[in-house]
């Protein structure tokens, strides 16, 4: 999918960080966004921002360059006002980036809690609602019947032990696996997938040990996150894909092509090829 304006794109936790990073850069590109996050007062600055970029790009725009709607993505009527409310604002939806996410607020081994506001938040956040809103993305793009992408953004922690966090770990490892498994959309028009990358310097990141992030090579700047997502929504090939980003190997998709050989089946196919 070609990004050029006057197509629209949703993204959750759109008010900070990464997500915010996305909406502005959709933006600069002419292409209508709605943010929806928990933060209203961060959701409503960066929608002002973002607002302000687009109307450079292009003065005059046949709707709202950008929309914010204060939504828990833990909370399925809530999205799924959301997504109408895109809808009824652009007509479609052409990109759905699922970015809102957080880390766990107690140890694991510290938490004498039900896990209500720390690991089961957690899961509900990275990965439960990272699902419902790919189900309810793929029922809106259908109803368009239009071409879409949906990114979700993963992290480098799914794809090996984050030790500091295994619950963090543990949800974005199943963002990744459920992301792959989705690779047959691509014949209805719509693909998939995730994005990976190490520690990228937003406020998710900050509460992380600096001497832990020194040891896996420090920051990836913040452009090499925005060439990802955008490789990942440009690509026509790319479907149920999954692109690590690292400061010591750049943009790797994964598994790689020796690993995927690993699992084939005995007529040659990798079994995420058979349909
Ligand atoms: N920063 C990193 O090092 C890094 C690395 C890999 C992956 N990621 C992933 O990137 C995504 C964005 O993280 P970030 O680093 O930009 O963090 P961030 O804290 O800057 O932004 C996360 C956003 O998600 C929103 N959010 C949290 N819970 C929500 C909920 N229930 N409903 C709606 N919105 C909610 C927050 O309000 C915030 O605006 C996350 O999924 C994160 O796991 C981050």
């Amino acid at each position: 999918m070609e990004l050029k304006p006057g197509l629209s794109a949703l993204v959750s936790g759109g008010a900070s960080g990464i997500g915010k990073a996305l909406v502005v850069a959709l933006a600069q590109k002419g292409i209508f966004t709605t943010i929806i996050d928990l933060s209203e007062e961060k959701g409503k600055e960066v929608a002002s921002l973002a607002e302000t970029e687009f109307l450079n790009f292009r003065a005059k725009p046949e709707f709202p360059p950008v929309v914010f709607i204060k939504c828990d993505v833990t909370d399925t009527n809530e999205i799924k006002a959301a997504f109408r409310k895109h809808i009824d604002t652009y007509g479609g939806m052409d990109i759905c980036i699922n970015c809102a996410g957080i880390g766990s607020s107690i140890p694991f081994d510290k938490d004498r809690t039900d896990g209500g506001k720390s690991w089961r938040l957690t899961v509900n956040v990275n990965l439960i609602a990272v699902i419902d809103c790919t189900q309810i993305a793929i029922q809106t793009m259908r109803e368009a019947r239009k071409p879409g992408v949906i990114i979700n953004i993963a992290s480098a922690s799914g794809l090996y032990p984050l030790y500091t966090d295994p619950i963090y770990s543990g949800s974005k490892g199943g963002v990744i696996l459920f992301t792959r498994s989705l690779a047959i959309y691509k014949s209805q028009g719509i693909r998939i997938n995730a994005l990976c990358p190490e520690f990228v310097q937003t406020e998710l990141a900050l509460k992380m040990d600096p001497k832990f992030i020194e040891l896996s090579g420090g920051f990836i700047p913040m452009e090499m996150v925005l060439k990802g997502a955008f490789e990942l929504i440009c690509d026509e090939n790319k479907s149920g894909s999954c692109l690590w980003i690292s400061n010591r190997r750049g943009l790797q998709y994964w598994p790689t092509p020796i690993e995927k050989a690993k699992y084939k089946t005995s007529r040659g196919e990798s079994p995420d090829t058979v349909h």
